[in-house]
C-alpha cells in the first residue's frame, strides 16, 4: 500500500479561519431563486413563501455568507424594481439569462430570507448598466438611519449589510456593460468612495478575474488594484472547474492546483501594488464564486435564441463522488491560504451548479454529493489553520508534472480538538502516518469517510445514494495518528485530547 506523511505541530501556523470563507451564491439564474429558495404554493413553503425543507438543508450545509443577486445577473438589474409591493412589481427581461424575472424576490425578500437561514448577506451592485448613483441609494436603503428618502422607503430598521461586491466579472467581455481594467478600476473607486460615504463600516469587493485563463488575469488585478486601492478591503477572483477540459480522472482531481496558483498569484499582484504605494496593507481575496461546473456540456445555458421565459431551469448539474473530491480539494486549498482568503463562495446555493437541489411544483429537496464536504469543513474547520509538512506520492498529468496523491491540512479549535481534512487522489487505498507534535495524548474521536463509485450521484429518486460513512481502525498510538484513507475518497479525521 502507498503511504503518506504528515507532521502536525500547533506552533506551525498558517491563520484563524475566516468563517466567511464557508459562503455561497444566490443568484437570479435559473431555479435558484425561484423554485429554489423560494416557492410560494409548496407545501413546506412558509407565510413569505420560502421552502422550509431548502432553509432546513441550508442551515445544515452550516453556510455562513451568501452573495447576492448575481452573477452576470446583477449587471442588468434595477434594484429598486425588487422593492414595495409585489403585485407592484414590474416582469422584465433579464439579458443575462435570456429569462423574465418577475421580481416577487428583491433585496427585502432576500434579506429577511437570510435571517431565517442565519447567514450574513453580501449584495453585488450593478457595475454594468447603472453605477455609483444606484449603488449608494441601495446603501442607503439597506444601511442608513430613517430620516432621508430612501431610508424610509425601507420602512424597517436598517439591515446593517456589511460586504459589497462592486459589480460582478467586470473583466468578462460576456458581462453586460463588460468594461476594459482602466475604466472599471476607476469607476469603482468613485463608487466605493460614494458607498462609504453613505456607510463607513462596509465592506468592499472589487472585481478581479473570472478565471485563470483569462488572457487579462494578472494585468486586471494590478490595473483595478492600483487605481481602486484606497477602497479595495477584498479583490475577487472566480474558479470553476469543468471536467470535460480534463482528459482523464487523475488530472480532474488536480483541478484544484489552478486555484492554489491563481491564489499566489493575486496575492503577488495586490502586494506588488501595496509595494508601489507604500503601504503595508494587505488585500484579501475573495473566492467568491468557485466550484465544479459541466460547462461544455451545458453550453447552451446562454439560451442564445431561446425565448424569454421565467426560471428556465439552467445548469443544474449532478454532482458525482469524483465532482464532492475535487470540491473537496478545493476546501482544503481555501483552507491552506487562510492568511489571504478571507471569503469564499460556493456558486450556487439551490439547483443552479448547487450542493441542494429541490423539484417545483411540490417536489423533494436533497443533498449532492458535494454538499457533504462543505458540510463538513464548515462544522469542523473552525479555529486556526496549521501549515503541515506533507510527504506523499505525486504522479504526473496534463500540465501538472507532480501532483500529490494527498491533499491535507489540518485545523486546531484552540481547544483540544484538531481535524484533519485529507483526500487520497490515488485509485488505491493510502496508509496516512501523522505525526502528531506537542498535542498532549490526543485519541482518535471520529473518521469520516465518502468514497465509493466515482460516478455515483444522488438524484430525486436515489437522494441517499451517496453520504458519509464512519471509517474504522485509524488509532492514535504514542502520539502518531494512523489511518487508510480509502482510493479516491474524502476523510475528515477528528481527534479530541490534542490540546
Ligand atoms: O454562477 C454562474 C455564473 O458564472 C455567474 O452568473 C457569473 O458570475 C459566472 O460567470
Amino acid at each position: 500500500m502507498q503511504g503518506a506523511t504528515l507532521v502536525i505541530d500547533p506552533a506551525l501556523t498558517i491563520a484563524d479561519v475566516d468563517e466567511r470563507v464557508f459562503g455561497s451564491f444566490v443568484e437570479h439564474m435559473g431555479r435558484c431563486v425561484y423554485g429554489g429558495i423560494y416557492e410560494p404554493g409548496h407545501p413546506s413553503a412558509d407565510a413569505d413563501g420560502f421552502r422550509r425543507d431548502v432553509l432546513e438543508l441550508v442551515r445544515e450545509l452550516g453556510v455562513t455568507i451568501v452573495r447576492y443577486p448575481g452573477g452576470n445577473f446583477v449587471s442588468g438589474y434595477d434594484w429598486e424594481d425588487g422593492i414595495g409591493r409585489r403585485e407592484s412589481r414590474p416582469r422584465r427581461l433579464d439579458l443575462a439569462w435570456r429569462s423574465i424575472e418577475t421580481n416577487q424576490v428583491g433585496t427585502d425578500d432576500f434579506l429577511a430570507w437570510t435571517r431565517k437561514a442565519g447567514v450574513d448577506p453580501m449584495l453585488a451592485v450593478n457595475m454594468g448598466t447603472r453605477g455609483l448613483d444606484a449603488a449608494r441609494r441601495l446603501v442607503e436603503y439597506c444601511n442608513a438611519p430613517a430620516g432621508t428618502a430612501w431610508a424610509d422607503r425601507r420602512g424597517r430598521d436598517p439591515y446593517g449589510v456589511r460586504v459589497w461586491c462592486i459589480g460582478n466579472e467586470m473583466d468578462g467581455p460576456w458581462q453586460i456593460g463588460h468594461k476594459d481594467a482602466v475604466t472599471y478600476g476607476k469607476l469603482a473607486n468613485e463608487t466605493g468612495k460614494a458607498m462609504r460615504l453613505v456607510d463607513p463600516s462596509i465592506e468592499l469587493v472589487v472585481c478581479g478575474s473570472s478565471h485563470s485563463r483569462m488572457p487579462t488575469f494578472g494585468a486586471w488585478e494590478d490595473t483595478v488594484l492600483d487605481l481602486a486601492w484606497d477602497v479595495a478591503d477584498h479583490i475577487s477572483l472566480h474558479a470553476y472547474y469543468d471536467p470535460a477540459r480534463f482528459d482523464t480522472a487523475e488530472a480532474f482531481l488536480a483541478a484544484s492546483l489552478d486555484l492554489d496558483r491563481m491564489i499566489d498569484t493575486v496575492a503577488a499582484t495586490a502586494d506588488a501594488v501595496a509595494a508601489r504605494k507604500r503601504s503595508d496593507r494587505r488585500v484579501s481575496l475573495s473566492v467568491d464564486e468557485w466550484n465544479v461546473w459541466y460547462q461544455t456540456p451545458t453550453e447552451a445555458f446562454e439560451r442564445r435564441g431561446e425565448p424569454f421565459v421565467e426560471a428556465p431551469p439552467l445548469i443544474e448539474d449532478t454532482y458525482t463522488v469524483t465532482d464532492a473530491l475535487v470540491v473537496g480539494c478545493i476546501l482544503i486549498t481555501l483552507l491552506r491560504h487562510a492568511d489571504r482568503v478571507h471569503m469564499a463562495c460556493l456558486a450556487q446555493l439551490v439547483n443552479v451548479i448547487a450542493p441542494i437541489r429541490s423539484e417545483s411544483r411540490g417536489g423533494p429537496a436533497w443533498r449532492q454529493t458535494t454538499y457533504f464536504p462543505f458540510q463538513h469543513a464548515s462544522q469542523y474547520a473552525r479555529g486556526t489553520v496549521l501549515r503541515v509538512e506533507l510527504q506523499a506520492p505525486t504522479y504526473p498529468t496534463e500540465g501538472e508534472p507532480a501532483v500529490s496523491v494527498l491533499e491535507a491540512t489540518a485545523v486546531h479549535d484552540g481547544g483540544n480538538g484538531l481535524t484533519v481534512f485529507a483526500v487520497n487522489r490515488a485509485d488505491e487505498p493510502l496508509a496516512l502516518r501523522c505525526l502528531v507534535q506537542r498535542l498532549g495524548s490526543p485519541e482518535l474521536a471520529e473518521h469520516l469517510i465518502l468514497d465509493g463509485d466515482p460516478q455515483a450521484a444522488n438524484t430525486a429518486d436515489e437522494p441517499d445514494r451517496v453520504g458519509p460513512r464512519r471509517g474504522d481502525g485509524g488509532r492514535v498510538d504514542a502520539g502518531e495518528l494512523h489511518a487508510e484513507l480509502p482510493p479516491r475518497s474524502w476523510n475528515v479525521l477528528r481527534l479530541r485530547g490534542a490540546g
